[in-house]
């Protein structure tokens, strides 16, 4: 790694003969099969290679070396990629009778929860993480994703980074509740499908298709490809309790062709929603690589029952703010007699709210759906009585302990008479509160720190300014 990503070069071990079972060791940087790897090389031969994952951190990785007993060989450090992530970490190389991890080629989603087994030790012992707003067990999270009531639970799924505190290899986190409160953490949905290209899984919606069978709806990025440049939604079709997904052979089953033409940047975060019993998607983007003045929704229309086949409809939304370059995570749907748009555009999270009659929307009034920048990226469902629940994503966190993000409490949502979009919180969190203590009024002067009784650090505080 000397001078950065842009050195290259090979190291060789001494000839060493195979008098184990196995060979254990600590791997981490550039994922680039066959450029930055260690290579087991058997008689002159590559017999086992092992890369990063593009993330700093040092994973365990073990290789099954029975077969080989009694043969010389080397062990080969392989740099030769000079581009990002171009380099590899490594540690801790040890023969032995016993594996580190299971051998072979792993699961990608049982990996990655092993990942995040590890970053939840340190999580747990961290005083400062949320207690009762949602977050992983460990490592980072973005978006709520594809919130929906199924078999008795809400289930929850978001953008989660299993390798690491920051953004990066997104996978699609699940968890689950029957309270809204006491969230139960299941196996992650979604990885990346590295053997087909597939880089990230970007957010999306979930809903049941036309079958009654769950499916998710999400933006694939390809290895290798910017995110602005060039997407695709993908589908995946999921088991009874929603725990293993499998991406359809149909997928894509959007692509940049569906647009007759018409190019849309940064076109992302399917959106699915029903509209006189039909299926329909939105999706976010803009029209002119982020330049300013053409952020817009896009409209599409479900053509079959197993919601594969879609047909674009048109621009529903352009942002009246020149400033504004593009949209993300737009939520649509039809709440107290109107519809409401939901659009977060690198900035607070807007929302409008209008009419609709299937092509065309029609917003007449606006507003911030929170005065918060840590707020982003919100998603929302429908509960089992016709509440409209929205969370959205807490983000600003320092890093550092294990963890980083988390979602805002449950809010309900409803429009008010001057058309405004109204939000309380979702009556369940009351269960969380206990001990309740009245302080009365304070005055606040300038400069002053005012910490009220009692002390502690999950406090719910509702204050009158
Ligand atoms: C919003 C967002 C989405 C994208 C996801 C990727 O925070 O940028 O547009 O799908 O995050 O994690």
């Amino acid at each position: 790694y000397l001078q950065g990503d842009t050195s290259t070069g090979e190291l060789r071990s001494p000839e060493f003969v195979i008098q184990h079972d196995f060979i254990n060791f600590l791997i981490g940087g550039g994922e680039h099969p066959g450029k930055t790897c260690l290579n087991l090389a058997v008689q002159g031969e590559v017999a086992r290679t092992a890369t990063g994952l593009d993330a700093e951190r040092l994973q365990w990785h073990t290789w099954n070396v029975k077969e080989f007993k009694g043969f010389k060989a080397r062990l080969v450090v392989v740099d030769g990629e000079s581009g990002g992530w171009g380099h590899v970490n490594l540690d801790q190389i040890v023969f032995s009778d016993t594996a580190k991890t299971r051998p072979g080629p792993q699961d990608p989603i049982v990996r990655a929860m092993a990942s995040v087994e590890e970053s939840a030790q340190a999580a747990a012992k961290d005083p400062s993480r949320p207690g009762f707003h949602f977050r992983p067990p460990g490592n980072w999270m973005n978006d709520p994703n594809g919130p929906i009531f199924h078999g008795g639970y809400l289930h929850m799924f978001y953008q989660h980074n299993p390798y690491g505190e920051n953004w990066g290899h997104m996978h699609w986190g699940h968890a689950r509740t029957k309270d809204l409160i006491r969230w139960q953490h299941m196996p992650i949905a979604l990885a990346p499908s590295k053997e087909l290209g597939e880089e990230h899984v970007f957010s999306g919606s979930a809903t049941l298709d036309g079958e009654g069978r769950p499916i998710i709806f999400y933006t694939s990025i390809a290895k290798g490809k910017s995110a602005g440049e060039h997407a695709e939604q993908w589908a995946a079709l999921g088991d009874e309790k929603l725990v293993s997904w499998r991406k359809l052979p149909a997928n894509p089953i959007m692509e940049d062709g569906i647009h007759g033409g018409r190019r849309i940047w940064d076109w992302r975060d399917p959106y699915h929603f029903k509209h006189q019993g039909e299926s329909y998607m939105v999706l976010g983007g803009n029209l002119n690589q982020a330049k300013g003045g053409q952020a817009v929704v896009t409209l599409y229309k479900a053509s079959n029952r197993e919601l594969t086949r879609w047909e674009y409809l048109g621009i529903l939304f352009t942002h009246p703010d020149r400033e504004v370059v593009n949209i993300e995570c737009p939520n649509f749907f039809e709440l107290d007699g109107k519809w409401v748009l939901i659009i977060s555009p690198h900035r607070r999270v807007e929302y409008f709210v209008g009419s609709f009659d299937g092509k065309t929307f029609t917003p007449s009034t606006r507003g911030l759906v929170d005065h918060s920048d840590n707020y982003y990226a919100p998603n929302g469902t429908f509960d089992p009585n016709g509440n409209h629940l929205l969370w959205g994503w807490v983000r600003g966190f320092p890093g550092g302990g294990g963890w980083n993000g988390c979602l805002t409490l449950p809010r309900r949502l409803s429009i008010d008479r001057q058309g405004l979009l109204r939000q309380t919180l979702a009556p369940e969190v009351k269960q969380l509160r206990e001990n309740q203590f009245r302080i009365g009024k304070v005055l606040l002067k300038e400069g002053m720190r005012y910490v009220p009784p009692p002390r502690g650090n999950q406090l719910d505080i509702q204050t009158e300014v």
